[in-house]
């Protein structure tokens, strides 16, 4: 991937000139509609949209997309934004012309400072860089060395369970998919300090996911007062560190992911820093543990709401496990499980929408989208629309084996991203999901709690705003 190529001062001054003289044409967008909330007057001005999206960003997006063309637009917060509603423009800024597109400003006021410099924050030659060192242990051949690892976690959590108690399933799948993620790519335990690095990175999303459209978002992050961000960084620091510490003094032999960044060497010759390989284990941990133990706990949800396809999915795991402990080569023969994988994650994608930036003034869908604008392309809003799916709001897994949405276009479905930049993790998060689920089904009887509601907050993730509460029954 080539950088961008970088503009002069002087073009920019002219740009911003011209533009005075003739301002960009904008495509349609919802009107701002009048909002409650308490925010002082300056924030809400400048808020534009921005209060509405921060109140409820699912109905927003969807309200955006529908009823102004396959791009429309809205100022959140300071920044101008632009909804791609149509696979074929999704498919052009993630495939065709990814080149000239980066992250931008939202991952340099949050996730850069957190996880620093790796394949989920870098662009350019970095990002090729860094992409091409962790992709070989996350390769569709290299993933069956995790299965047993991946099962042997979750029956050590099972075992800790008693019958006829109440937990919260989603922070036991935020703790697994932690263990997991660590075990196999790290080969270490993280399970004592989990618990103090899940709240850190709770906090810190916390915080920013309710500044990111005011003008507080303007203040660099360590003159933020809450700091939420800044421990999250340090915990992260002292996990990390640790984790190499560690690795370095049992000789760093193994063929997991940490070992292989402490031996690297790129085409020059040179070894990964401590800090990039810090970086990598930080992106890791971020990207790895909280989308898998949503997406788990959104299956588990949808499972409680819909009986029949429990009892199928159920039926499946006993016909082809029994009793037996699970393992890599059974994955082919529960197709129902990954089909009901598959189906939760379209209704509820952890990444319920995603971000580019245009690295120069372009055009796109007959508009000039200028630099530092912010794209967003949004898995949630394209998974439930009813020209790709009949029923879009029913949980019907079915659907993904009848045939019926073969004929869809690639990005009418992408939880995962997809092109250069697709999740780096989709085949360890698909294994590791299935695996999870099936262990679940053959080993307890999960009930919701009486009365209790998913609701999803609407952080950088979908995640479940209190959580999953469910009563454990021993299978
Ligand atoms: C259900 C689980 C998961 C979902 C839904 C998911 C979703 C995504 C999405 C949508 C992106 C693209 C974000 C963007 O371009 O802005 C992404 C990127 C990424 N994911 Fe995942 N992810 C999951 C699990 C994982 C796991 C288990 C790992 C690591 C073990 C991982 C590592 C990464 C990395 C490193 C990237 C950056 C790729 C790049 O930019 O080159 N993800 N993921």
């Amino acid at each position: 991937m080539q950088a961008p190529t970088p503009v002069s001062a002087t073009a920019r001054v002219m740009t911003r000139a011209r533009r005075l003289v003739q301002p960009v044409q904008r495509p349609p967008g919802p009107p701002v509609q009048p909002v409650i909330g308490r925010l002082p007057r300056v924030e809400r001005a400048l808020a534009g949209h921005g209060i509405e999206y921060m109140l409820d960003p699912l109905k927003f997006l969807t309200r955006m997309s529908e009823g102004h063309g396959p791009i429309s637009h809205a100022r959140l917060g300071i920044k101008h934004v632009y909804m791609l509603s149509d696979p074929a423009l999704i498919h052009e800024v993630m495939i065709g012309r990814y080149r000239e597109f980066c992250k931008g400003v939202l991952w340099k006021r949050f996730l850069i400072p957190l996880i620093g410099m790796a394949p989920l924050s870098a662009d350019g030659e970095a990002w090729q860089r860094y992409r091409k060192m962790s992709t070989p242990p996350l390769q569709r051949k290299h993933i069956a060395g995790y299965a047993d690892e991946m099962v042997a976690c979750t029956e050590r959590m099972v075992a800790e369970f008693s019958h006829g108690e109440t937990r919260d399933i989603y922070a036991d799948m935020s703790r697994l998919t932690l263990d997991i993620v660590s075990r196999c790519l790290f080969g270490q335990d993280t399970t004592r300090d989990a618990t103090k690095l899940i709240e850190a990175l709770d906090a810190a999303m916390e915080n920013f996911a309710r500044s990111a459209y005011s003008p507080r978002f303007l203040l660099p992050h360590w003159l933020d007062p809450s700091q939420t961000l800044g421990r999250a960084a340090k915990q992260t620091d002292e996990i990390a560190y640790a984790m190499i510490d560690r690795c370095r003094a049992d000789g760093a032999t193994g063929n997991d992911l940490l070992s292989r960044l402490i031996h690297a060497r790129d085409d020059d010759g040179e070894a990964f820093t401590d800090r990039e390989i810090r970086d990598h284990i930080a992106t890791m941990l971020f990207a790895g543990y909280e989308t898998t133990a949503i997406s788990l706990a959104y299956t588990l949800a949808q499972l409680f709401d819909n009986r029949q396809v429990a009892e199928r999915l159920r039926a499946e795991v006993d016909r082809v496990l029994g009793q037996r402990t699970a393992t890599f080569d059974d994955v082919p023969q529960l197709p129902y499980a990954d089909a009901v994988f598959k189906e939760a994650l379209r209704l509820y994608p952890p990444v319920y929408a995603f971000v580019r930036e245009p690295t120069q003034d372009l055009e796109l869908g007959g508009f000039t989208i200028p630099r530092g604008s912010i794209l967003i392309l949004s898995p949630y809003v394209m998974q439930r629309k009813a020209r790709y799916y009949r029923d879009p709001e029913a949980f019907r897994p079915e659907r993904w084996l009848s045939g019926e949405t073969d004929d869809n276009p690639r990005f009418a479905y992408f939880p995962f991203a997809s092109g250069a930049r697709v999740c780096l993790g989709i085949h360890f998060a698909k294994l590791e999901a299935v695996l999870v689920l099936v262990t679940l089904m053959q080993r307890l009887s999960l009930q919701v709690e009486p009365g209790f509601q998913v609701a999803p907050a609407t952080l950088m993730t979908l995640r479940p705003a209190t959580g999953l509460k469910v009563i454990v029954e021993r299978r």
